[in-house]
């Protein structure tokens, strides 16, 4: 039995989504005999101790102050302490690194990425360099920096019809759940694309479309992976509306491949895993691209969406491992990396 700090809710674009992932982890950690202890942070980044009770979970109640570099809470004149941290924060401020950081600094376990393969997943240009740097296939892309485009944006408009051609898709180079992302088919479009994805940062990618099956493979410490599974889109892609709103899409877990195509995915899967040097958990997204059939790897989450309907959790229910199974595992995973850690010498 463990004392676990569910971290949930954040400063980012998937806060609603998070706030719903953590009543599935919190009641799965309490299923399988744990203690938690529910933090939400708000859009601005306050810390406040969550009333379970209402549902989805929401980030007021009392505050909270987490105590740098000893790792305790503070809620009003009480110190709580806690075995292990469980951040299940999507997007910027959560899934990149920064809380993570926070959580290193104070010296406790946590579920996870650590701050490298987390601030890494989270630059979907940066890590498609390392993974095509081994020679693994990913649709062709350029990267634009918003100086370069605002000095001068036709050539990136060149470059454009040069390399890729169109339709093409525009992208934050950080943020996820689709935010600011475009299909594109022309040059009028691409300049409209372009101004939205620099909202959410300040780099963005173009990438060639492709026609292709989604295919999701989870990855867990090992690195072991899951049955991959596959999100099947009405029509179009898979938009924010799609993912959270409307019911246009399914998920198959597991996806419909042969032996041959799965062990392949699980395997590049793996691969990347220990390639990003991504630790505790993995969700990493390929195209199954339809004529050639090549996997195109896509992107990685290091906190995919976590209710007990997400994908992840899909994939894993389908690979033999219930949900209370999955998020104990986390929890014992998060412990014993901490306790290795804790054995590398210092000087
Ligand atoms: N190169 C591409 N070709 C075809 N569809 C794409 C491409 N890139 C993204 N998409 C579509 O957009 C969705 C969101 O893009 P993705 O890169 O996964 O960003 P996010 O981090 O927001 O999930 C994908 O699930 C897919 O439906
Ligand atoms: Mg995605």
């Amino acid at each position: 039995m463990a004392q676990v700090l569910l971290l949930f809710g954040g400063r980012s674009s998937e806060h609603e989504v998070s706030c719903a992932s953590a009543v599935s982890v919190h009641d799965a950690l309490i299923e399988s005999g744990h203690r938690v202890i529910p933090v939400g942070i708000d859009r601005d980044g306050s810390w406040y101790l969550a009333d379970t009770s209402s549902r989805p979970f929401r980030a007021e109640g009392r505050s909270v102050q987490l105590n740098v570099p000893n790792g305790t809470l503070r809620v009003g004149s009480d110190e709580i302490e806690f075995d292990v941290a469980f951040p299940v924060l999507h997007g910027p401020y959560g899934e990149d690194g920064t809380v993570q950081g926070a959580l290193e600094t104070c010296g406790v376990a946590y579920t996870g990425c650590g701050v490298l393969g987390s601030a890494l997943a989270m630059d979907k240009d940066l890590t498609k360099q390392v993974v095509a740097s081994k020679g693994i296939a990913t649709a062709p892309w350029l990267t634009i920096r918003r100086k370069e485009w605002d000095a001068d944006p036709s050539v990136c408009l060149n470059e454009v019809s040069r390399a890729l051609g169109y339709p093409v898709f525009v992208k934050p180079s950080a943020q996820g759940s689709s935010v600011g992302i475009s299909r594109v088919s022309s040059d009028a479009e691409l300049k409209e694309a372009v101004a939205k994805a620099f909202r959410y940062d300040s780099k963005a990618i173009i990438e060639q479309a492709v026609t292709a099956r989604e295919i999701e493979v989870g990855v867990l410490d090992g690195p072991m992976s899951s049955v991959p599974g596959e999100v099947v889109v009405a029509d179009g892609w898979y938009t924010y509306d799609a993912k959270y709103r409307d019911d246009s899409s399914s998920f198959e877990a597991p996806a419909r491949l042969s032996k041959e195509a799965s062990k392949r995915v699980r395997d590049l899967a793996e691969q990347i895993f220990e390639l990003l040097e991504l630790t505790g958990l993995a969700r990493i997204d390929f195209f199954y691209e339809i004529g050639t059939r090549r996997f195109l790897f896509n992107e990685v989450n290091t906190l995919p969406g976590f209710t007990s309907i997400s994908g992840f959790p899909k994939v894993w229910m389908a690979s033999g491992l219930t949900y209370p199974e999955l998020c104990d595992r986390l929890v014992d995973a998060a412990m014993s990396r901490h306790d290795e850690r804790g054995k590398l010498a210092v000087r």
